[in-house]
């Protein structure tokens, strides 16, 4: 259930990162919450895209809430600590992978301190239905809801529309709808990717 990987969807993720770009300036902030996170590798990938496009510097106002319901406890370890084994890292491009990773030891790298300190793990039960915070510029959930059966999928949307400032983006995997009770409340972005706007 937990199963992600580094640049897993990344063509959601980099279109996602491309419209939060142009929104970067004139704001203090810029406040993303990754729901269902797992082990930090699509809140990592997200980082990467954004500081990508908007540079390290603009990057400083960034915020990545990473949350999940984490069971165990080893996500929070894991996001906290920033390391992860070398095989975990196969799909990352190799310029990106010097870039942002430094070698921990034999098996494993570390997170660069300029983006793990923005990637920020929060415990949280999307299906208690209360935001941990409100006001976000794009919220990220994939590979998740389609776990819920229909009528909690409708509430956590529902619940995402809330937490999102207005115009904000929600991003989900491809093979998600908005589901008729909240059409009113999305416009999808591009035909091609599974981005949502706020109406
Ligand atoms: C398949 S993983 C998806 C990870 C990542 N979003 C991706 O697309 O690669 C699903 C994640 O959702 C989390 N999850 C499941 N039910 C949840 C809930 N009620 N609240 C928060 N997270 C939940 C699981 O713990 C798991 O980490």
């Amino acid at each position: 259930m937990a199963f992600s990987f580094f640049f897993r969807d990344h063509f959601i993720l980099e279109r996602l990162a491309e419209v939060v770009a142009n929104e970067v300036l004139g704001k203090k902030e810029i406040k993303i919450w990754d729901a269902g996170c797992a082990l930090g590798q699509e809140p990592f990938t997200f980082a990467i895209l954004l500081s990508e496009k908007v540079g390290y510097f603009t990057f400083k106002r960034v915020k990545i809430y990473a949350t999940d319901i984490d069971e165990t406890g080893e996500f929070e370890r894991t996001i906290k600590a920033g390391i992860y084994p070398k095989k975990d890292l196969e799909r990352i491009p190799n310029e990106i992978l010097e870039k942002y990773f430094i070698k921990y030891d034999e098996d494993s790298y570390k997170i660069v301190e300029e983006l793990h300190r923005k990637v920020v793990f929060v415990k949280h039960n999307l299906l208690d239905l209360k935001p941990f915070e409100t006001g976000f510029d794009a919220i990220i959930c994939k590979n998740v809801l389609l776990h819920f059966i229909y009528s909690d999928r409708v509430k956590v949307m529902e619940m995402f529309y809330w937490s999102l400032k207005d115009g904000g983006y929600l991003a989900v995997e491809q093979t998600q709808k908005i589901p008729k009770e909240l059409e009113n409340k999305f416009v999808q972005l591009f035909g091609d990717v599974s981005i949502f706007k706020k109406v």
